[in-house]
């Protein structure tokens, strides 16, 4: 094996599209997150007397727990590629077996598919022209239990799914292993990652993992933090506001496969989680019951759709607290004004990208809520990303 062990150089840094910040040095990197941070809130002229320092990443390398690779190609119809898009080409891949964001064992297993690929003579899915069979290799790992999931995704057409497992299983990992093979098959015309039909060709077709005390059954396609060390440290702060508060119901919004909201089950109360994919409520669930914990329930639906009572399933409970964990374009004016109608003490807002957080603030600051903290949190070293957390009180 040939791992650059020299981690101030990435081996891939000229070409890989994938880090914004190699090369930089970390103490300069979250200088300029945070920095990035203070001028959003500053923009949106959010008053706030207790901002804290940006929160490091426990680690600054190896801390990914999910890649979505590429198969393609460097030039026009040249070799199979396979690993992330290059910089400023988008139509070009660059195979990335050398990456430091994630462990030993995926770039030997990157390594090992491309082989197996390139033998077998694959052809690449050809996003323009709509053929051709290898599109996507999703690698998942437990951090905690060192559980491995391999996915291939193609598009419909013959593959050796045989001989894919025997190599695989043969192959000579540092410390995890792989518990689950799975082909998806995906015939959409995006290029998304999309499940048409999902096959399992060894073992399982999801994970285990373990954060904050709690077991999680990870499935192939469930949203997961990808820095586990790092959200949870930042999940631990987010629930921590519990413990200043007596609460009865807790409003978990946005609560993907419910780590928060079982984090917070764990603090008493009634948790109630609200999340739009239904493949995550179940996992949610599921999870709930796994750990033992009777007093949180999810409901699946849209937030803004609930909150309105237009779903199945209604709440009756008004919430002490409401913790929002919203994707990347925020939680919007429609929802906000849902849950400013609440009347909930406090909110806790958990981001993964400050600015639409500053304009969710503003809009909360305009009704009523004062932000009393806001801590900024480095969970994706070399990359572009930021999280943050705040606390709102009603005033
Ligand atoms: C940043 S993730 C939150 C993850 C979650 N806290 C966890 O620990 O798994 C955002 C989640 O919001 C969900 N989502 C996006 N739009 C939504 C909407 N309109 N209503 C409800 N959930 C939505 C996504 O499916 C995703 O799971």
């Amino acid at each position: 094996m040939n791992f650059t062990e020299n981690m101030d150089i990435c081996r891939h840094s000229g070409s890989c599209g994938g880090c914004k910040y190699q090369g930089i040095p970390y103490e300069q990197q979250l200088a300029e997150k945070e920095q990035a941070v203070l001028e959003f809130l500053e923009d949106k002229n959010i008053e706030c007397e207790n901002i804290q320092k940006i929160e490091p990443s426990p680690a600054k390398y190896r801390y990914r727990n999910k890649m979505e690779y590429t198969f393609g190609d460097l030039q026009k119809d040249g070799e199979l590629t396979l690993g992330l898009h290059m910089k400023g080409r988008f139509m070009s891949v660059v195979t990335a077996n050398e990456c430091q964001l994630v462990c030993r064992d995926f770039n030997t297993i990157l390594d090992a598919v491309l082989e197996f690929c390139r033998k077998k003579a694959y052809p690449k899915y050809h996003k323009k022209a709509h053929r051709g069979l290898l599109r996507h290799l999703v690698l998942r790992k437990g951090e905690r239990t060192g559980e491995i999931l391999v996915n291939i995704v193609t598009a419909s057409g013959d593959f050796d799914g045989q001989g894919f497992v025997k190599m695989l299983k043969d192959l000579v990992l540092d410390n995890n292993s792989i518990i689950g093979i799975l082909r998806t098959v995906n015939d959409n015309l995006s290029d998304a990652v999309i499940c048409d039909r999902m096959e399992i060709l060894f073992g399982r077709d999801y994970y285990m993992e373990m954060v904050m005390g709690l077991d999680f059954k990870v499935s192939a396609f469930s949203f997961f933090q990808t820095n586990v060390t790092a959200a949870e440290k930042l999940y631990e702060d987010a629930v921590s506001f519990l413990d200043k508060k007596e609460h009865g119901t807790v409003f978990d919004l946005f609560c993907g496969t419910g780590t928060i909201t079982q984090a917070a089950a764990k603090k008493g109360g009634e948790v109630i989680g609200i999340e739009l994919d239904p493949a995550s409520v179940s996992a949610a669930a599921e999870n709930a019951e796994l750990n033992g914990l009777k007093n949180c329930r999810f409901i699946a639906g849209d937030v803004f759709d609930v909150l309105s009572g237009n779903s199945p399933e209604k709440i009756r409970e008004k919430p002490d607290i409401i913790i929002l964990d919203p994707p990347r374009p925020g939680v919007g004016g429609k929802a906000l004004e849902k849950i400013i109608n609440l009347g909930a003490e406090n909110i806790i807002y958990i981001s993964c990208n400050p600015k639409t957080m500053a304009n969710d603030l503003f809009y909360l600051q305009y009704y009523g809520y004062k932000t009393v903290y806001l801590k900024p949190y480095d969970n994706f070293p070399f990359t572009g990303h930021v999280e943050a957390l705040a606390l709102l009180s009603r005033v």
